[in-house]
């Protein structure tokens, strides 16, 4: 088994997998050169980095986005410019499956095919990809046009069956509709993804993973990156739970000692005149006053000092609690005690929500 031609190590360290990279004549014909102006590219990513090894992750990118996979010549360059062994680079980039050791084509199709994609057809879009193609897992079309790959969750399981492109998302595909996006490829079209930035090519995304965008201006790359999607599948039960008045039960209460005040947003502790009402409680009462909608509302109060306590877990004896032996609840089992909740470990940041993120205005 050889992991890297021309890396005499490259075998002992790398042994991940028995795919070479591809030093074949055919593969390193035509092959674009790394120029002096890539070592410079490079040099700058190493400056981003204390240690300039911690760079090698977005110099393979930048490898690909000139080649096309991580050739030889690639590996070589960043072992020189890293003074690492070839070995070392090898190992990483045969770990990661976005690093490609064969040359890619124009495009990088990837199907998931994990779970819940192929119980909805994720499978059957890959079979019937792989029919057009002429082309199996990790194989390039013989025009060059795509590369396709079964790939594993794409984090997107409430748009399956998802297929990526260079990365972007095609969210919620069938068959015909998966056949349809590659045979625009193929013609040289750019569908425009589901939600996210526009689409590239492999070789373009490759570059923006090395850390260079093809946008100039920071204001259109933002733009680009933050444009509307259609979020719908991951916010319909914020939806739904917002129009019923529900919410998520409250957090297990901290004692005072434990959340002082001094992380509250300055702007939600305002006095109520409550007599006798501690910093908390004034606190409390003005989350509950803040609230907009009945679910944020219902939440604030779930989580107010004064609120009941949540029922318990019954023991079979009729007992509320928990039926964890004593001194081996989580965090006793000579670990050191257990953490403090998140609440309790410094101010609560404000909720991010997707449809809470902004697009920089660009300054005039
Ligand atoms: S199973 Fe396909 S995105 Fe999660």
């Amino acid at each position: 088994m050889s992991a890297l031609p021309g890396s005499a190590e490259g075998t002992a360290v790398t042994g991940l997998d028995s795919t070479p990279v591809d030093s074949s004549p055919e593969a390193l014909a035509d092959l674009p050169p790394l120029t002096e102006q890539t070592r410079l590219e490079a040099r700058e990513i190493m400056a981003r980095y204390p240690v300039a090894r911690s760079a090698l992750l977005p110099m393979l990118h930048l490898v690909q986005s000139v080649q096309g996979y991580v050739s030889p010549e690639g590996v070589t360059f960043c072992a020189e410019e890293l003074r690492l062994t070839k070995a070392e680079v090898g190992a990483v980039a045969t770990f990661y499956t976005m690093y490609k050791r064969r040359p890619t084509g124009r495009h990088l199709v990837s199907v998931c095919t994990n779970t819940l994609c192929s119980v909805l057809g994720g499978q059957r879009i890959m079979d019937a990809l792989s029919a057009d193609l002429g082309v199996h897992h990790d194989e390039t079309a013989a025009d060059g046009s795509i590369t396709l790959e079964h790939a594993e969750c794409l984090a997107a399981c409430d748009y399956a069956p998802v297929v990526t492109v260079d990365y972007e998302f095609y969210d919620q595909q069938d068959v015909e509709s998966a056949r349809e996006l590659v045979a625009a490829l193929r013609r040289g079209e750019k569908p425009a993804p589901t939600r996210g930035a526009p689409l590239t090519d492999f070789k373009g995304i490759s570059r923006q993973l090395a850390g260079f965008s093809q946008y100039e201006d920071p204001y259109e790359m933002a733009a680009a990156v933050d444009h509307h999607g259609d979020y719908s599948p991951t916010l319909i039960g914020l939806r739904l739970a917002e129009e019923r008045g529900e919410s998520a039960p409250a957090m297990p209460r901290t004692t005072p000692s434990e959340a002082p005040d001094a992380g509250e947003p300055a702007e939600t502790v305002a006095p109520t005149g409550r007599t006798g009402a501690t910093p908390g409680e004034e606190a409390a009462d003005a989350r509950v006053a803040a609230a907009d909608t009945p679910a944020e509302k219902a939440g604030a109060a779930g989580s107010h000092p004064d609120a009941p306590e949540p029922a318990g877990r019954r023991l079979p004896d009729g007992r509320a609690g928990t039926d964890t032996p004593a001194g081996q609840e989580p965090g006793t089992s000579g670990q050191g005690p257990a953490s403090p909740p998140p609440a309790a470990q410094g101010p609560a940041e404000a909720p991010r929500t997707i449809e809470g993120r902004s697009t920089p205005k660009r300054k005039d």
